[in-house]
Formats: C-alpha cells, sequence, structure tokens
C-alpha cells in the first residue's frame, strides 16, 4: 500500500498547506512497474505572448494566448480563434486532480502542447481554481521550465524531454480516446489489463480535429461514449471506469 501523504504542495508562499490525511503518496514518475493510469493531455494550447504592459507600466508582459482576451492579436497573426483555448487544458486538470484514483496515488498526467512542450504534472499539485491564476502560473512555468513547491525542493510542474514514451511503464498499453472509434465500457476495458500492466490515454485537449494526435504512439483507440464528449467529461469518464476496475472508491 503506498504510504499516506499530509498535504497538496503549494507554489505560493502565501497559501498554507491544506491537510488532507487520506490521500496516498503517489507512485513515482520514475516507478516503472507499479500499475498506475496515465493520461496524456494532447495538443494542448498552451502558448504564452508578449502582450502591451498595463497603465504603461515598464517591462514586457507575458500571456497566455486565448480566444477571450486576444481576439484582436490572433486576427494580427491570422490564426484561427477556435484553436487559443488553454482553458480546456485547465478544465481537464481541475478533474484530473481532483479525481479519486489521484488522491489514491495511481493518477499520472502530462501535457503535450500543440507546439511540442512535454510538461509532467505532480499529483500533488494544486492547480489554481480560476482560468487568471492557472495562466499566470502557465506563463511562468514556460518561461522558466520548471516550478517548485515553496515547502521542499519537489518540483510541481516541470518541461520535461520528449518522446513521452521515455516516461512510461515498461509494460504499459497505450490508446487514444477518440468518439470516432468503437465504444467500450471502460470498466470492462480496463479489467483486460493484465495486474502488472498500466494504461497511458491520450486525449485531445483541443475544440475541433482528428483524433490523430498520437497514432505515433497508440496501440488503438477506444469510444467512451456514444456522444461525443468535451476533453473533461472524457478524462472523467476513464477515471471512473479505472477506479471501478481497481477497487478505488
Ligand atoms: C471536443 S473533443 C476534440 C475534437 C473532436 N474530435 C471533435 O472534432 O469534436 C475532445 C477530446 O475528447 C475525447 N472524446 C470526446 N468524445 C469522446 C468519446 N465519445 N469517446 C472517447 N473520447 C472522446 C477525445 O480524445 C477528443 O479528442
Amino acid at each position: 500500500m503506498p504510504a499516506q501523504r499530509t498535504a497538496h504542495h503549494t507554489y505560493t508562499s502565501t497559501t498554507p498547506p491544506t491537510f488532507i490525511p487520506q490521500a496516498a503518496a503517489p507512485i513515482a514518475s520514475k516507478d516503472k512497474d507499479s500499475q498506475r493510469l496515465i493520461v496524456v493531455l494532447t495538443q494542448a494550447c498552451l502558448e504564452t505572448h508578449k502582450v502591451p504592459s498595463r497603465n504603461g507600466a515598464q517591462g514586457d508582459r507575458y500571456a497566455l494566448l486565448n480566444c477571450d482576451d486576444h481576439q484582436g492579436l490572433l486576427k494580427r497573426m491570422q490564426r484561427n480563434i477556435a484553436d487559443a483555448r488553454p482553458d480546456i487544458t485547465h478544465q481537464c486538470l481541475l478533474t484530473l486532480l481532483d479525481s479519486p484514483i489521484n488522491k489514491a496515488g495511481r493518477l499520472q498526467v502530462y501535457i503535450l502542447t500543440a507546439k511540442g512542450v512535454l510538461i509532467e504534472i505532480n499529483p500533488s499539485v494544486r492547480i489554481p481554481r480560476t482560468f487568471k491564476r492557472f495562466s499566470g502560473l502557465m506563463v511562468q512555468l514556460l518561461h522558466k521550465l520548471s516550478i517548485r513547491s515553496v515547502n521542499s525542493q519537489e518540483k510541481l510542474l516541470k518541461v520535461i524531454k520528449n518522446p513521452i514514451t521515455d516516461h512510461l511503464p515498461t509494460k504499459c498499453r497505450k490508446i487514444t480516446l477518440s468518439a470516432d472509434a468503437p465504444v467500450q465500457r471502460v470498466q470492462d476495458y480496463v479489467t483486460t489489463l493484465e495486474s502488472d500492466e498500466s494504461i497511458c490515454v491520450f486525449v485531445g485537449a483541443m475544440a475541433h480535429g482528428a483524433d490523430d494526435f498520437a497514432d505515433e504512439y497508440v496501440d488503438e483507440k477506444i469510444g467512451v461514449s456514444q456522444y461525443s464528449l468535451s476533453a473533461s467529461v472524457a478524462c472523467s469518464k476513464f477515471c471512473h471506469g479505472c477506479e471501478d476496475a481497481w477497487g478505488i472508491m
């Protein structure tokens, strides 16, 4: 059984740690053997852009490019407004890190951005609940390449080297979630894994487009619903299936 974890790790000195004694220590990302779920949020739109300083303040200011705040900028760059959706990644991260499977220490999350930047998320990080604060954190990460905890030397978010397959357990089935693939009940699908086999799931963190973003890595594609879902709901459904298959309540 994994050891008990005592606190969420935070990245601001102003926020006191929240004690959650029931959460288990996560499986280390370097562990090549323990069975777990790995979610890769793929095609994530996380891109920083220089924007005008506020109230004539000195120095450059950067923001996470997004379709609500930067419509004019996106138009001038001749970019499709619908592609600038970092909020989808934010929503998925909240869903995944709040899930029972994460609290049980059996989830690992990575982000692969549309520009090819691979990010490892420490399972104990507390993702900001508001988009504005999430945006500030991501700008900091993309510029400094890592974010450390204030309580320890531990890195909470870090840019790592591609390809993702170098970071996966030795025995790991790799699949893409897609509404275009045959639908399977997640719990039934997960029980087909061997007891020492992990599963890595690629989910499209974008608004539109074909689910071919991980074709170079995956063994197969599966649908989890007869409906087209948001990325966050697809993540949630897969987590619930694993929780049911692995006895996590
Ligand atoms: C909004 S969809 C992305 C684009 C989608 N292909 C489209 O054009 O509408 C977000 C992601 O959620 C996942 N997804 C959505 N519906 C799904 C389903 N029924 N079964 C499995 N995964 C699904 C896929 O990974 C997909 O890339």
